[in-house]
């Protein structure tokens, strides 16, 4: 896919890595939407954005995604704006094992909404031209760490969705291919929210044993992992795909054993 004029939706789209994900589809003459519940930093974000590739190309739109209404609009503004949607990136995300139904809401239900709402707008089911939607998971999935239940969980949850909702593009031919992202650790804000209480609860007794598994893993840089979307992006073979990036082995892909009963 040539990204020249390419129309694309990012939620979360404000800071961290939806962020560093949006200025590259900008450098690369695509359209984007940063659609964030934060209005402060995505506003500064959309600002700091038109500074860098000219105005019209962006546009923020204040929403919860765990609001359905909210989120539908959002599409429609996009479709509104810029007269079609081609790529849709699921990547808010929170990690919150305190409220962790709220982290099931906003990491793995919103996630399903989107990609639904991805397909209304860019599936052949309904009339349009395809496209391709990325769900951002986590090298979570792959491990497991006594201070992230439920987001882990949430992460498992994506990849799986997103595998059976692949087979379900190709068999319906829907002309939309469905990839999951999982990063493993990555400097951005959500990073902090380990320290805290808050977020924690009663795990916030980890932190130490999280901060270790950051030393001995590393820390990836935002653009690692946009180059990694942009890949994921571009590559019309890849349909069903699950990208791990870390800090050993930069930018690559789960394998899974054949099927069998
Ligand atoms: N940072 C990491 O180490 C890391 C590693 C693997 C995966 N991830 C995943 O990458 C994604 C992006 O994370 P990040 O590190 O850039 O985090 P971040 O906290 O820097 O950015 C997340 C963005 O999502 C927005 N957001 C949160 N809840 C929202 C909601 N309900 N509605 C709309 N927007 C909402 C926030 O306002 C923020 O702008 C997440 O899904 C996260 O789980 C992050």
């Amino acid at each position: 896919m040539a990204l020249c004029g390419k129309v694309a939706l990012i939620t979360g789209g404000a800071q961290g890595i939806g962020r560093a994900v949006a200025e590259t589809l900008l450098e690369n003459k695509a359209k984007v939407a940063l659609v964030d519940l934060n209005q402060c930093v995505g506003e500064q974000c959309k600002k700091e954005l038109d500074q860098k590739y000219n105005e019209g190309n962006c546009i923020f739109i204040k929403c919860d995604v765990t609001d359905r209404r909210k989120l539908e609009e959002a599409f429609q503004s996009t479709v509104e704006k810029f007269g079609r949607l081609d790529i849709v990136i699921n990547n808010a995300g929170i990690n919150n094992e305190k409220n962790w139904e709220k982290t099931i809401e906003v990491n793995l239900t919103s996630v399903i909404k989107g990609t639904y709402l991805a397909l209304e707008h860019m599936s052949r089911e309904y009339g349009k031209e395809g496209g391709v939607i990325i769900n951002v998971s986590s090298m979570a999935a792959f491990l497991h760490s006594p201070h992230q239940p439920v987001y882990t969980a949430t992460k498992h949850g994506v990849i799986g969705f997103s595998r059976a909702m692949a087979d379900a593009s190709e068999q319906g031919d829907y002309g939309v291919r469905i990839n999951a992202l999982c990063p493993a650790f990555v400097d951005t804000p959500l990073l902090q929210t380990v320290e805290h209480e808050d977020n924690m609860g009663k795990f916030v007794k980890f932190k130490d044993h999280f901060k270790q598994s950051m030393d001995k893993y590393g820390v990836l840089k935002p653009s690692l992992i946009a180059e990694g979307m942009m890949q994921l992006i571009t590559d019309s073979s890849l349909n069903g795909a699950v990208m791990k990036i870390t800090c050993s082995k930069g930018i690559h892909f789960h394998t899974y054993e054949p099927l069998s009963a």
